[in-house]
């Protein structure tokens, strides 16, 4: 199969970049233009740690093929706010103690906004069902799940 010129928006940016048809939107993120933000730990759709906004929907960028976002807007960890002005959930996942080898964290973080945006009043029960495809080794989740209900408690001010 032979890779093709391709067009990405990407954090409010165009991209031109080589993709193969068959390759994925984890791989072309972090292999072909270094956005290496958005971790690939299984590679095989199970633990979330790829997640990335497509259309504003979050998607599992080791399933996604990078062909079929052309045209949409693809937002990466690296789009959601600068350092010095940290997302809320951000903020609370370091205030809450929410990660620790911080693998999971940007999958964490790319499922939490767009879940919060849809369900701003949910209840702890409701955050765990919503963060359910994110995995940590590390953590234990309860206070990933604090730092996520903070956020919107935060977010609804
Ligand atoms: S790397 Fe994509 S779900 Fe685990
Ligand atoms: S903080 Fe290490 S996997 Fe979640």
């Amino acid at each position: 199969m032979k890779s093709k010129i391709t067009k990405l928006s990407i954090n409010g940016f165009e991209h031109i970049v080589l993709v193969n048809p068959d390759e994925t939107l984890v791989f072309t993120l972090r292999e072909r233009l270094n956005f290496t933000g958005t971790k690939k730990c299984c590679d095989e759709g199970t633990c979330g740690s790829c997640t990335i906004l497509v259309d504003g929907i979050p998607v599992l960028g080791c399933l996604t093929p990078t062909v079929r976002c052309v045209g949409k807007t693809i937002i990466t960890i690296e789009g959601i706010s600068s350092k010095e002005d940290l997302h809320p959930v951000q903020k609370y996942l370091v205030k809450n103690g929410g990660l620790q080898c911080g693998f999971c964290t940007p999958g964490v973080v790319m499922t939490a906004i767009p879940f919060l945006d849809e369900h701003p009043n949910a209840n702890r029960e409701k955050i765990k069902e919503g963060l359910s495809g994110n995995l940590c080794r590390c953590t234990g989740y309860k206070k990933i799940i604090d730092a996520v209900e903070n956020a919107g408690k935060e977010l609804k001010v």
